[in-house]
């Protein structure tokens, strides 16, 4: 099976990575903070410690600042949820995945927001001016997805990030396809909260997930309960990260994580330059190919994921026909409604080829002869 699925989850996972989580539940598999017993104390070490490389990875002075969640997902629901009131207005781009978007419509359709959804230029770029004239007396939160899951896209987020800070509004990041291969330190991008999967570029294993807090943002917690710290208390601790990590954690995820975060911290230049360069080749076999489109521009960055349609044949067929030569892709709409609809692919979808560190230029070859073979052939 040649993989080429890394936007949803990168796969295979380094040895080092497998060899954390195994040993973790063979001879660690207890739980962390909840107790004063040397294996508890040693799991919180572990916990502490992919706190802090995730410190270094993401430039940021205080490790407490850095929340686990479960994925990507929690962590965007855990930053809108808990900075929202009611009343307040929302921009977004038009990239969102629906980790975003169904969360702010849900708010917007109980009365509780306004949402705005920002149109892009014609590369799909969300431009700071747009950005500066929507702005308004009751925007609360600013949020942008830094690539498009679909078209790989990436949106100027540090400029996005400087008008926000003008205005005095707090700007939420979605690195869902950056975190591993771009820096996505708060800093960097002038964000105040980004939120990442570790199961994706940072090649964790999967319920891995994590939320960035720049400093003097608070968000409510998403869950409250037991910590482990201030147990006298009936009331959710205001400590960091305790606040927010309510529950037991997913040690061995977080113990793959550090493995995966330390692989990154050394190598993320050439993973990104690695999986461009193979995202480009597939690009330049494929295009031209009869009937095909491919969506995304060249010229608006590159995060290694290549979608396109087919005048011909639907995009769950051609998913479907490279599934068959032993070739694993994603096709549909790739839970990017918003997209999809700006891009004229809602009702058609799209196939997505996502490579990841483990590829190589043949398997980018093969797949791009398998999908000539059935375009050409169907
Ligand atoms: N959001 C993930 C994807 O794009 C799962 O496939």
């Amino acid at each position: 099976m040649i993989y080429l699925d890394n936007a949803a989850t990168s796969f295979p996972k380094p040895p080092q990575v497998i060899r954390a989580v195994t040993g973790t539940l063979d001879k660690l598999g207890v739980n962390p903070g909840r107790g004063g017993h040397r294996l508890a104390l040693q799991a919180g070490r572990v916990v502490q410690a992919c706190r802090e490389e995730a410190a270094r990875l993401f430039s940021m002075n205080d490790p407490s600042r850095i929340i686990f969640t479960k994925n990507c997902t929690e962590a965007l629901n855990l930053a809108i949820s808990g900075m929202l009131r009611q009343g307040d207005e929302v921009l977004c781009s038009h990239g969102e995945h629906n980790a975003v978007m169904r969360l702010l419509k849900r708010y917007a359709a109980w009365g509780q927001i306004t949402l705005r959804v920002l149109p892009p230029d014609n590369l799909g770029i969300l431009q700071p001016h747009t950005l500066q004239q929507h702005i308004s007396q009751k925007t609360a939160l600013v949020v942008v997805c830094h690539a498009s899951n679909v078209t790989g896209v990436i949106q100027p987020v540090s400029r996005l990030g400087a008008v926000c800070r003008e205005n005095g509004i707090p700007f939420l990041v979605d690195a869902a396809q950056t975190a591993g291969v771009l820096d996505v330190s708060p800093a960097a991008l002038r964000a105040d909260l980004v939120a990442m999967p570790g199961h994706k570029g940072l090649l964790g294993p999967h319920g891995t997930g994590m939320l960035l807090l720049g400093a003097g943002v608070s968000p409510e917690p998403l869950m409250v309960g037991g910590t482990g710290s201030a147990s006298e208390s009936m009331l959710q601790p205001d400590l960091l990260p305790d606040r927010y990590e309510s529950g037991t954690l997913n040690l061995p995820g977080i113990a793959g994580l550090l493995q995966g975060m330390r692989f990154v911290r050394q190598h993320r230049e050439e993973i990104h330059e690695y999986e461009c360069w193979l995202n480009q080749r597939f690009r330049r076999r494929i295009a031209g190919l009869p009937g095909l489109t491919l969506l995304g521009h060249p010229d608006a960055g590159c995060v290694g994921i290549t979608s396109f349609v087919s005048s011909e044949i639907d995009a769950g067929h051609i998913a479907d026909g490279l599934d068959a030569s032993g070739i694993a892709v994603r096709g549909g709409l790739h839970c990017a409604p918003a997209i999809h609809t700006w891009l004229g692919t809602l009702q058609s979808g799209a196939v997505r080829v996502s490579p990841g560190i483990y590829n190589t230029e043949q398997d980018m070859d093969d797949a791009a002869a398998v999908l000539e073979r059935l375009v050409t052939l169907k």
